[in-house]
């Protein structure tokens, strides 16, 4: 159902792979909601995943940039403003990567050139952006900024690995360029925490599938989806949280704020190896 609440605003929304990406879903609530968009995609996701598709079921384009690259941010940001009619209202940095995780280096015994890649894609990239559509003046006064995180930039996960530290950072540069454009240009910049959601970069975590099962137990709401993220972020491009800035705000049913539920405590009770629908823990992991 649509309210009309981005009618007559443009955006960005960077990082659609395909139709199980948040910002697939975001994008897609956005348009419904009035919105004109474009896509982003690094050109190698462009050429595998699904962006130009969604492009086209949205009648807009897709604009290849890596967001670590501040010239092809550059371009994509003049040639949203060309493709749009004029500035930015909201954009959606959806972004996350990290090569230790997907070569299943532990935490202990990280890579360090692969940990610069994960902190330049999923934190400083949120800076790129921001400095980029500064410098360049893109975003219109009142407009709205926000990225995707994660709780375990505040609390320990196992198998997060080094993504809890880029989702600390990018938490940080929220807050203090939240200050300089909130000042400046009424730009307000938050962070979402969404639950675990069944993505390609989801599903690259250690031990995904239990963590989706015990966050389940543990939130109250349950696992807030993808398509719930959608709708929260679309209140938060809208005119109705203009003074809601430099916060990380939990769109996870709950999760955040419990420390020990019936439904998960009921299952540690039965025994992970006789009842959980996850299957059967390998041994191995206990020790991790
Ligand atoms: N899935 C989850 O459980 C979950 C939970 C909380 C937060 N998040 C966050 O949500 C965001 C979106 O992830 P998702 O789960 O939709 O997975 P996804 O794999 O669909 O999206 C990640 C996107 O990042 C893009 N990307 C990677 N490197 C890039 C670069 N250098 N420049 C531009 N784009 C690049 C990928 O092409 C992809 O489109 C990420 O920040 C992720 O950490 C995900």
């Amino acid at each position: 159902m649509s309210y009309n609440l981005l009618k007559g605003k443009k955006g960005i929304i960077f990082g659609a792979l395909n139709p199980d990406s948040i910002a697939w879903k975001v994008a897609e609530r956005a348009h419904e909601e009035g919105a004109t968009l474009t896509l982003s995609n690094t050109a190698v996701a462009m050429r595998m995943g699904e962006t130009q598709k969604l492009a086209e079921k949205l009648n807009t384009v897709a604009i290849a940039a890596d967001a670590t690259n501040v010239e092809e941010l550059k371009n994509l940001f003049n040639k949203s403003m060309e493709a749009l009619g004029g500035k930015i209202d909201f954009v959606l940095h959806s972004i996350g990567m990290s090569p230790n995780v997907r070569k299943g280096r532990h935490y202990s015994d990280l890579d360090y050139n692969y940990l610069d890649k994960t902190l330049d894609v999923s934190a400083i990239s949120f800076h790129k952006v921001l400095q980029t559509a500064r410098q360049l003046d893109a975003i219109n006064e009142w407009g709205s900024v926000v990225a995707l995180t994660y709780v375990a930039a505040q609390r320990t996960f196992y198998g997060y690995n080094d993504m809890a530290d880029a989702k600390a950072l990018l938490e940080s540069i929220a807050r203090s360029f939240g200050y300089i454009y909130g000042r400046e240009r009424n730009v307000r910049i938050n962070t979402v925490s969404q639950s675990p959601t069944v993505t390609t970069a989801g599903s690259g975590v250690k031990g995904f599938d239990r963590l989706l099962d015990f966050a389940e137990r543990m939130s109250p709401l349950g696992n807030a989806t993808a398509d719930d993220c959608a709708d929260y972020c679309i209140t938060l491009f809208s005119d109705l949280t203009r003074r809601v800035t430099m916060q990380n705000l939990y769109n996870d049913g709950g999760f955040s704020n419990m420390g020990m539920s019936v439904r998960a405590l009921q299952q540690y009770e039965k025994g992970l190896h006789e009842d959980c629908k996850c299957g059967p823990a390998e041994d191995k992991h206990l020790f991790d």
